[in-house]
C-alpha cells in the first residue's frame, strides 16, 4: 500500500520507527511534514499541495501523528484529506475529542467510564467554587492541551491552588481543576489500544518523590496484567471519544480503575522498550484491514462526503 504519515519533526524516533516498520510491510511509506502542506478549496476543484506540488490522490491510507503545537493546522489539513474521501486513522473530530482534556472528560462521563471529579472555569470566583467541588487541596491542576505531564501541577494548598490557577489563567492557558487520587501514589496505567484492542500495557511509576508518572519526567515503567475492569474501562474510553489509536492513562483509585487522559498520536518508543513489542506493526496490521474496508465502502460517493461535512460541522460536539 502506499501511506502517508502526516506528522511534524517533534518525535523523530517514533517516526523513524513508522517509516521502517511499514517499509518492512513491503508499503511505500511518504512522510508529509504538517507544515509544508498547503489546500486549495472550490466548487470545481479542492487538493492539498505538499512543498508547492500538488499532491496526486494516491495515498491509500493516511495515519496522523499530529504533535500538540500543530493541532490546529494539522486538523485543518487533516480535514481536507478526509473531505477527499481518503481513509485515515484517526478522523479530526475524535482526535479533537482527545486533544482537549476537558472535552475528552465531558465525552468519557457521558459515556459512563469513571474519571476523577473535574472542573472547568472561566472566572476567579468560579473557580474557588470548583476547587470546593473537587474535594478542595490537594487538588491537581492541568493544561487543557498538555502531554508528557509536563502542565501537571499538584497543589497542596488553597493559597497554592489559587496561585497556579490564576498564574496559567493569566496567561491565557486553558486548565482543569481535578479531584488528586492520593492513593495511586505515583503510579499510572498506560494502555495501548489500538481499534478494539488493548495491545499492550505498562505501570509507569514516578521516581524522586514526584507524583506525576510520565516516563518522560523519569518515570519507571514495567508490563502489567490489567483487570478485566481495566481492560473493559480503557476499551469504552477510547470508543467514547471514537479514536482508533489511543493511550489512554488509567489510575487505580479506592473506586476502582480511573481514566485520567486520553493520548491521540500516542508516542510509543518508552512501550515498546518495555514490552518488547513491534507497536507500529501493529498499527499497520490494524491500518491495512480498515483501508481495505474503507474502498470497498466507495469513499468517495455523494452521501459519503455529506457525512463528512456534517462530522467537519460538528466538530465542537
Ligand atoms: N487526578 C490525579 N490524581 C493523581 N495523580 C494524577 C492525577 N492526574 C494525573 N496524575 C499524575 O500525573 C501524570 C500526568 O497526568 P496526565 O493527566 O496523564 O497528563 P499528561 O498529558 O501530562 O500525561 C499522570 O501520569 C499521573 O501519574
Ligand atoms: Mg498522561
Amino acid at each position: 500500500m502506499r501511506i502517508a504519515i502526516l506528522a511534524t519533526d517533534s518525535d523523530p524516533r517514533g517516526l523513524s520507527r513508522l517509516v521502517e516498520s511499514g517499509q518492512e510491510r513491503g508499503h511505500d511509506i511518504v512522510v508529509l511534514n504538517i507544515l509544508s502542506c498547503s489546500v486549495s478549496v472550490s466548487s470545481e476543484k479542492s487538493c492539498v499541495h505538499y512543498e508547492g506540488q500538488e499532491l496526486e490522490n494516491n495515498f491509500d491510507a493516511i495515519i496522523p501523528r499530529i504533535d500538540v503545537p500543530h493541532t490546529d493546522y494539522g486538523f485543518t489539513i487533516l480535514r481536507q484529506f478526509e473531505a477527499m474521501g481518503y481513509y485515515i486513522a484517526d478522523t479530526p473530530l475524535a482526535l479533537a475529542r482527545g486533544r482537549d482534556k476537558f472535552r475528552c472528560f465531558q465525552h468519557l462521563v457521558a459515556n459512563k467510564v469513571p474519571i476523577p471529579m473535574t472542573g472547568f472555569a472561566h472566572s476567579k470566583e468560579d473557580y474557588d467554587v470548583i476547587i470546593n467541588t473537587v474535594g478542595g487541596p490537594p487538588l491537581i491542576i492541568k493544561l487543557v492541551e498538555g502531554t508528557e505531564g509536563v502542565g501537571v501541577f499538584l497543589a497542596e494548598g488553597e493559597k497554592e491552588a489559587r496561585n497556579i490557577i490564576w498564574t496559567l489563567h493569566q496567561l491565557n492557558s486553558k486548565i482543569v481543576v481535578q479531584e488528586f487520587i492520593k492513593e495511586s501514589s505515583g503510579e499510572d496505567i498506560r494502555c495501548f489500544v489500538i481499534g478494539d484492542r488493548i495491545v499492550a500495557s505498562i505501570r509507569r511509576k514516578a521516581t524522586d518523590g514526584d507524583f506525576r508518572a510520565n516516563v518522560s519526567q523519569g518515570g519507571a515503567a514495567d508490563v502489567i496484567d490489567l483487570t478485566a475492569e481495566e481492560k473493559r474501562v480503557a476499551l469504552a474510553a477510547t470508543k467514547a471519544v471514537g479514536l482508533n489509536i489511543a493511550g489512554v492513562d488509567l489510575i487505580r483509585s479506592k473506586n476502582g480503575p480511573m481514566v485520567i487522559e486520553i493520548n491521540t498520536s500516542p508516542a510509543f518508543n518508552g512501550l515498546e522498550k518495555a514490552t518488547g513489542m513491534d507497536i507500529p506493526g501493529e498499527i499497520y496490521q490494524f491500518v491495512e484491514k480498515q483501508a481495505k474496508k474503507h474502498k470497498k465502502s466507495g469513499a468517495t460517493s455523494a452521501s459519503f462526503v455529506q457525512k463528512l461535512i456534517d462530522n467537519v460541522s460538528n466538530l465542537r460536539s
